[in-house]
């Protein structure tokens, strides 16, 4: 089974995901033998939002593929900054890439890629939605650390609300048997409407909590988060999240022998640094996961990937998206995508839901 692109985990089939990490596992004991792989290909890695490992991550892995990287990571530096379309960018990278990564701080940005894109699109991080690769490493790490991915009680904490590596676990993690979670945050900063309708929807285990200590016993996985400092409409309003929650030496001492402590990084100030030295710390091999997570995507991805437009659909509903965070806000010829629900609509690209 081979998906066009990946915008979000939760439209391939767990088997094509399983693919995928069976592949990461093999690159990771004999990297060797992959470093041809991709020769001849290139990626174009569009970072219109700043970013360190998963930018240098999917160009690290590529060139371990054999492949070349083009791209930019800064959009001033780009058409962009002249007043360029996205829908238009994509157009001429897809003509000059055999992949393209892609990040951007509105949401559904790389869903509306995909519809102008002759080659696979791989969302990086669309705003405060999704993170769909941050999950693949994030699921090999729990893999290769945990063992499973099943029967397990995971702790999430801080920024749930605007956390998008939060969204695309908490998706994924749904999917594979007999999990419970712990949200661990403000009121503030809780988990969106449609994700928690989601894990009642699965039937799972769920309880929120405000205090990292008097949770962090019942978990047997701990997903720390940053505040997200760059989507808050004011500065105040994040000094007033800022601090709440700190991992810290006396709060472990009340955590399981086998705890896994798993964050996307950067830290800003969450994870006291003593903790680094616990050997229930993963994060920073998480790192290292993600990186042969990616190379055996790029590589699952280019197995299926014979220049091609996809046919554009048409606007399904004559409305505006009510969140002003939606692509289809800034740009505007885009089709509008919705799906029906029994109660009202939700946008195809930012999952917001209207009544
Ligand atoms: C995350 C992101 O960009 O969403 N970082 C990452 O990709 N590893 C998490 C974050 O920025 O807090």
């Amino acid at each position: 089974m081979i998906s066009r692109h990946l915008i979000d985990l939760d439209t391939m089939p767990l088997e094509e995901i399983e693919e995928i990490l069976d592949l990461a596992k093999v690159i990771m004991r004999q990297p060797q033998y992959f470093s041809d792989s991709a020769h001849g290909k290139i990626m174009a890695s569009l970072f219109y939002e700043p970013s360190t490992r998963t930018q240098m991550s999917f160009q690290a892995a590529m060139l371990k593929l054999g492949g070349d990287n083009i791209g930019f990571d800064n959009p001033l530096n780009s058409s962009v900054a002249k007043g360029e379309s996205l829908k238009d960018t994509i157009r001429v990278v897809s003509n000059y890439a055999d992949i393209i990564v892609i990040r951007h701080p509105l949401e559904g940005a790389a869903k509306a890629a995909t519809m102008f894109s002759r080659c696979p699109v791989i969302n990086a991080g669309d705003g405060g939605h999704l993170h769909p690769t941050q999950t693949l490493t994030d699921i090999f790490t729990l893999l290769n650390t945990k063992g499973t991915l099943e029967n397990l009680t995971i702790g999430i904490c801080g920024d749930l609300k605007y956390g998008r590596t939060v969204h695309s676990l908490i998706k994924t993690l749904l999917r594979y048997k007999n999990n419970r979670f712990v949200a661990i945050s403000t009121k503030e900063l809780g988990l969106p409407d449609y994700i928690k309708n989601m894990i009642k929807n699965s039937g799972c285990d769920y309880i929120e909590s405000d205090s990292l200590e008097d949770s962090i016993g019942l978990v047997d996985v701990l997903y720390m988060t940053r505040i997200q400092r760059e989507r808050f409409d004011n500065e105040s309003d994040y000094l007033k999240q800022k601090g709440i929650f700190v991992l810290d030496p006396h709060k472990l001492k009340k955590a399981k022998y086998g705890l896994k402590i798993l964050h996307p990084l950067p830290r800003v100030d969450e994870i006291d640094y003593e903790v680094d030295e616990d050997e229930r710390a993963v994060y920073f091999e998480q790192t290292e996961y993600g990186m042969y997570a990616r190379m055996a995507l790029i590589l699952h991805l280019l197995g299926n990937s014979a220049k091609q437009l996809e046919p554009l659909k048409e606007s399904n509903l004559d409305k505006k998206c009510g969140n002003p965070r939606c692509i289809t806000n800034s740009e505007h010829y885009l089709p509008k995508l919705y799906i029906k629900q029994e109660k009202g609509y939700i946008c195809e690209y930012c999952e917001h839901t209207e009544q």
